[in-house]
Formats: C-alpha cells, structure tokens, sequence
C-alpha cells in the first residue's frame, strides 16, 4: 500500500478520529458539558448563536451532499473509500451542529423553519455552485470546489470561531475542534490527490479557475453579511465582554488581531485575507491560477 492510501484509509481515520480525538466525545464535545449560563438567558446572544450555527449547519449539509455525491465518480478506489470516509465526518457536523441548535434551545420540530429562516443567500448560492459539479459528476470541479474551497474557508472560519470561543464556551470550543481536525484531513486529501490529475487533463483549468471565482465572490459576500448585518451586534460584543471579564479571561486573538475589540469590518477582513491567502497558495500547489474574485 502506498503511504497516501494508507493516510486516507479507513484503517487510518478508525484510529485517528473515532478511536482517537473522538473518543468518548457525545455530539462533539465532553458528557455534561452545557452551553453556558449567561448566553442561555439572554436572547440576543441566544440568537446570534442560533443564527451562526445556522451557517454551519448549511455548509455542512452541502459538504454531506457534495462527498458523498463524488464517491461514484471518483477515478480509483483509495479515493472513494476516503471519500465515504469524509461522508461520514460531514454527516457529524452535520449532527453535531444540529444538535447545538436543540441545545440552544430550537424546538426539534422547528429546526427546517429556523435553518431556512436564518440561511445566509450567498452561502445557498455557494453550496448550489459546488453541487452543480458533484451533479455532472465533474469530479476534478467537484473536488476542487469541496476539499479545497469549501473546506479551506471552513477551515478558517472554524479556527476563528475555535478562537472567538474556545474560554467563553468549552463545549462549542471542544465541538469545533473535533471539527477542525477532520477539515484539516479533508483539505489534505484534495491538496495531495488533485495536482496529479489536473496535470493530466490541462484544457479542465479554465472552467475551475472560474468557479473559484465565482464561489470566492459568494464567500466573500457570505462573510460580508455575516459581519456587516448582524442584528445587536453591538449589544453581543458588550454581553461577551462582560462575560469574559466576570471570567477574568483574555481577550482572544486570531490572525493577528483582538477579536473582542476589533470592528466587523476588520474582522470581516481578516478573515476574508486569510482565507484568500490560503486559497493562493494549495491553488498554486495544485497548478491552478487563482483568479482574484470581485469584493463585495
Ligand atoms: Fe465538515
Ligand atoms: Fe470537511
């Protein structure tokens, strides 16, 4: 067995994430952790949780239909046993973000209606953009559009809410950073596996090279919501000052900045660069152009 099936193998993701990480995890996170006191009782905290766990919800309902969408028209078989290992990973964020949103107190019959309320448009145009490729059965669009786009913005946006909350909120840290090793997996599968077939199929480079463009544009414009729109947003940031103070905890810092007291704009901006650093430099690694997408 070569050393990338053996990394990708079933074998290999047993003993790393169930037998490892995930150990005696329930939903993500230690038995009888709950999410804290002070955000259970006021509602715009309340809220702005629903309302980004929303998110990870949708991207993760699109990353469960896109790899397990890819599985038949994977090129050799190490691929696709990988990719039904991804399949099952992305049907636990699914789960456990899911599962947070009942946690944070959604009836469970009422869950569809608070999913399709709260659904950022652009992230739904993003989704729709990647699952127009799974279903052509595009596989190398597919794969570029999922293990590096998708999951390399997961990647970041988990890391910052990793940051944002890993000391204010032990339960949804510890949910996320369950999460974070698996996108990290992922994001490494795409990285190793897809240079060698773009190099053998040169003419695929332009339609994908368009498509990063065009889903960079709707991420840009997801994040550009997120930040710029969010309802009482001044009123969280005082309520989750208050609380890390009452803690005695440090501001948190991500990327370089102080993510307690910087602006929207300059979180928005941050993370945007990040995440377009990133795509630069496993786009290079893999032969294609990146193409600089408009800012919304
Ligand atoms: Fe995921
Ligand atoms: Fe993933």
């Amino acid at each position: 067995m070569t050393d990338f099936l053996r990394a990708y193998s079933i074998q290999q993701w047993l003993e790393s994430a169930p037998q490892g990480y995930l150990e005696d995890t329930q939903y993500g996170h230690a038995a009888g952790e709950k999410e804290p006191a002070p955000l259970m009782e006021n509602d715009a905290l309340r809220e702005q949780a629903i309302r980004s766990t929303v998110q990870l919800v949708v991207g993760e309902r699109c990353a469960l239909a896109a790899s397990s969408g890819l599985i038949n028209s994977a090129p050799d078989e190490g691929s696709k046993r990988f990719l039904a290992t991804q399949t099952l990973d992305e049907a636990r964020h699914v789960e456990v973000f899911t599962q947070r949103l009942v946690d944070l107190g959604v009836h469970r019959t009422k869950l569809e209606d608070v999913i399709r309320l709260h659904a950022n448009p652009n992230l739904v145009k993003f989704a729709e953009l990647l699952l127009e490729q799974v279903d052509k059965k595009d596989f190398i669009a597919g794969v570029v559009g999922q293990n590096v786009i998708l999951e390399g913005m997961a990647f970041h946006v988990f890391e910052m809410l990793h940051a944002a909350n890993k000391d204010l909120n032990p339960k949804f840290g510890h949910t996320l950073s369950g999460t974070i090793a698996d996108e990290r997996r992922h994001v490494g599968f795409g990285e190793n596996r897809i240079g060698s077939w773009i190099s053998q199929r040169p003419e695929r480079k332009g339609d994908i090279e368009r498509m990063q463009r065009e889903m960079s544009y709707y991420m840009l414009a997801t994040f550009a919501d997120a930040f710029r729109d969010a309802p009482d947003q001044e009123e969280v940031n005082r309520l989750r000052s208050n609380m890390r103070r009452d803690a005695g905890q440090e501001n948190p810092e991500w990327g370089g900045v102080d993510l307690a007291a910087s602006s929207p704009e300059e979180l928005e901006g941050v993370l945007a660069d990040t995440v377009l650093r990133e795509f630069k430099i496993r786009l290079e690694r893999i032969g294609v152009e990146y193409q600089t997408p408009l800012r919304p």
